[in-house]
């Protein structure tokens, strides 16, 4: 069966907007010698599955977005589209998968492979370590 995308405004797909918010404690994330670190106690954001957080800025070499999948695992993608507009990606509750924010919206399988849309290339992802209430995600 196809998967189904988000239901998005135009205006929102036009303009790039994603879906994901930034985090609501800007603190609940840092970054040092690669390793991006994620307290969970800090980021209700990510205490269901479906829940996301896009991290980007602040000295983060890349922008991140960090979400716990419809499996309960917590997922980590480069947040850029390999498609020429290099939007941001959201993901996709109850498809396991996420989607491309812009109107073309490629969508991407929790591994990065293509699914649908323009899209060139797999998007990237990164390994996810729960230790404790925190997460690693290794970005170097
Ligand atoms: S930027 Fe993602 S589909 Fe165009």
């Amino acid at each position: 069966m196809s998967k189904q995308g988000l239901k998005r405004g135009f205006l929102n797909r036009i303009l790039g907007i994603p879906a994901t918010k930034t985090p609501i404690d800007s603190d609940c994330w840092a970054y040092s010698d690669g390793v991006l670190t994620v307290d969970l106690a800090r980021a209700p954001e990510l205490s269901k599955p479906g829940g996301a957080m896009r991290l980007e800025g602040n000295g983060l070499p890349e922008r991140v977005l960090v979400f716990q999948g419809d499996d309960g695992e917590f997922r980590a993608f480069k947040n850029r589209c390999s498609h020429i507009g290099h939007r941001r990606l959201d993901p996709v509750p109850g498809q396991n998968c996420v989607q491309c924010c812009s109107v073309n919206g490629s969508m991407f399988e929790y591994d990065g492979d293509n699914l649908k849309g323009p899209a060139p290339h797999p998007a990237k992802t990164y390994e996810v370590h729960k230790e404790g209430a925190s997460l690693e995600i290794k970005l170097a």
